[in-house]
């Protein structure tokens, strides 16, 4: 089994246009299908797997991802490495529409979701440690990219992960701000704990798309948002050139 860096992507990217597409492959999991196919291929001259979070046609909702599935695919394949990109609301000052944000910390608000692979038949309860959730090298690789590539990075932030499929009321968002949430977005969790788990490396690169509900003007629509992540996951796809030759 080769080692292998995997890219999942979110809104605004469900596809690479960079990546040299190899083959694609469905894998067959114990907690059932993943979110579609896992795309092999090659970026900046480095061998990648590339799926896509939403599905290809963008068609699977936050809270029914398989995120189980998804994670228990990846390492499967050989993977050890994941970049996770998503696209998130901003809440803090700093995290205005169009920045690129390298998370170090969550608070997980979401429910219902099937959330670790540690339950059923176990032989012994298991708890990860879950202090850091982000991997600090991946997160540095990450951060060092934007640097060498002249992208402007915010380097730290703490991701509120909710439930959704709707967008927070104002209220909700200043409850996240009193929490000490910089960026909110969908699918952050569980997705970092369950590739800890699984011992896979995991950090992740948010793009901005919005002001939190209450935090701009009117009302946030999806045009909006798309608009937006256009240009940041343009940034984004530069980043990964940089970034994937580094890890
Ligand atoms: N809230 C939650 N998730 C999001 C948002 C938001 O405002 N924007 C993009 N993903």
């Amino acid at each position: 089994m080769s080692k292998l860096l995997a890219i999942i992507g979110g809104t605004g990217l469900t596809s690479l246009e960079t990546l040299e597409i190899v083959r694609r492959e469905m894998v067959s999991t114990p907690y059932g299908e993943p979110s579609g196919p896992v795309t092999h291929g090659v970026l900046a001259g480095h061998p990648v797997v590339f799926l896509a979070r939403h599905g290809y046609g963008h068609t699977i909702p936050p809270h029914q991802i398989n995120y189980r599935a998804n994670l228990w695919a990846l390492k499967h394949i050989g993977v050890e490495h994941i970049l996770a990109v998503a696209a998130v609301g901003g809440i803090s000052a700093r995290m205005g529409p169009g920045v690129l944000c390298v998370p170090d910390q969550i608070i997980d608000y979401t429910y219902g979701r099937h959330h670790t692979l540690f339950e059923g038949d176990l032989s012994h309860v298991t708890h990860i440690d879950f202090t850091w959730p982000y991997d600090e090298a991946l997160r540095q690789a990450l951060i060092e990219g934007g640097r060498s590539a002249g992208i402007p990075l915010i380097e730290d932030g703490t991701y509120a992960a909710t439930q959704g499929p709707r967008l927070e009321t104002a209220a909700e968002i200043r409850r996240l701000e009193r929490d000490g949430c910089d960026i909110v977005g969908m699918t952050g969790m569980p997705e970092a704990a369950l590739a800890r788990e699984l011992g896979l490396r995991y950090a992740c690169c948010a793009v901005v798309a919005n002001w939190g509900a209450g935090k701009g003007e009117g009302e946030i629509t999806m045009e909006q948002i798309d608009q937006t992540l256009k240009a940041g996951m343009a940034q984004v796809r530069q980043l990964l050139r940089v970034v994937i030759p580094s890890v």
